[in-house]
């Protein structure tokens, strides 16, 4: 294994469980700002315009690894599968759903961020719900790391994931902790994770009603197992469907109902993620953007490594290709 992913590895050992997060009081208001939020829109491709080798979805490294293990269901049915419902109740200080504010503040959540990175300076950053239906599922991944001068909003998201895991950036790296957190009665769809790195073992986590578990998920390998349960409402769902809470969960296309669904069915999480800063003047100088990368050194950078591996032995190929071999190259998957 190469030298900055052993590093990386050892760095992203630890995962911490809060169990109760909470309380009884604390994760009965999670439920109500769940159904008094809504409804919930689907996690689609997130439309940043990056501009770099436009022909590759975002997900490109994420995508490839599930179909080579995938079942041959129909491209429709896989995708409906993994598209989950996804909104972000809190947005740095910009609250969108009342009521997560002790969520967001939590002191149990910002104490494991500080111990996985060793950080002192923990700034929640984002607190976004998800929700699965009977039948959905998430892929084996890791999240979209940032750095300084590289994230999502500018960089696409397979070459983000590869910045990390080739270990190159560490300079710039900005380290996120994220907590997942589980409230409700359902307790499939495991939360899957490999916590020693892609060759090491899948320890699965139950979602368990006010828990937590606190982990580097820019670094450790993880997923959602297939959510039990009657999947007709997936079989229906398409791009754009909407999902209303209520006494009977609606799935919505515009305004026609296409599926009814029991809300004890369906898996709901919320995460968390806090910035880890050393102090604050790491604070100030991710603040200040006086140490960005640029896309041009991200791409020489790569490119001289690749060299050096004897990978690449010609010209710097198209950015679709040069793309392909970055993911295959850097973003290994476990199995
Ligand atoms: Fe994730």
């Amino acid at each position: 294994m190469m030298a900055g992913c052993d590093r990386i590895w050892q760095a992203a050992r630890m995962a911490i469980l809060l169990d109760p997060l909470l309380g009884a009081e604390g994760a009965e208001s999670m439920l109500r700002v769940r159904d008094a939020f809504g409804p919930y829109g689907m996690y689609s491709n997130e439309g940043h315009d990056t501009g770099y080798a436009p022909e590759l979805p975002q997900r490109i490294d994420a995508i490839r690894n599930h179909l080579r293990h995938g079942n041959g269901e129909p491209v429709g049915t896989v995708a409906a599968r993994t598209n989950y419902f996804r909104e972000t109740y809190a947005y740095g200080d910009e609250i969108t759903a009342p009521g997560i504010e002790p969520f967001l503040h939590h002191e149990g959540l910002a104490a494991a961020a500080r111990s996985i990175h060793g950080r002192e300076l923990v700034v929640p950053a984002i607190v976004f719900a998800n929700l699965y239906l009977p039948g959905q599922e998430l892929a084996i991944h890791t999240d979209v790391p940032e750095f300084r001068g590289a994230n999502r909003t500018v960089t696409p998201q397979w070459l983000v994931v590869a910045m990390h895991h080739s270990g190159l950036f560490d300079r710039w790296r900005m380290p996120i902790a994220t907590g997942v957190s589980f409230f409700g009665p359902g307790e499939s769809g495991a939360l899957v994770t490999y916590p020693e790195g892609p060759d090491g073992p899948r320890v699965e986590v139950a979602p368990r009603h006010d828990t937590a578990l606190v982990l580097d998920t820019d670094t450790v390998f993880h997923g959602v197992d297939r959510v039990a349960g009657d999947d007709t409402a997936i079989r229906s769902a398409r791009p754009g469907m909407r999902l209303h809470p209520g006494a009977r969960w609606q799935l919505r296309d515009g305004d026609a109902v296409v599926a009814e669904i029991d809300p004890a069915s369906i898996r709901f999480s919320v995460s968390w993620k806090g910035y880890c800063f050393v102090d604050d003047a790491d604070r100030r100088r991710w603040a200040e953007h006086g140490d960005d990368l640029t896309l041009d050194r991200i791409l020489d950078t790569i490119e001289a490594d690749l060299r050096s591996r004897e990978v690449l032995r010609t010209d710097r190929p198209a950015p679709a290709e040069f793309g392909l071999a970055i993911v295959d190259t850097y973003t290994r998957f476990p199995g």
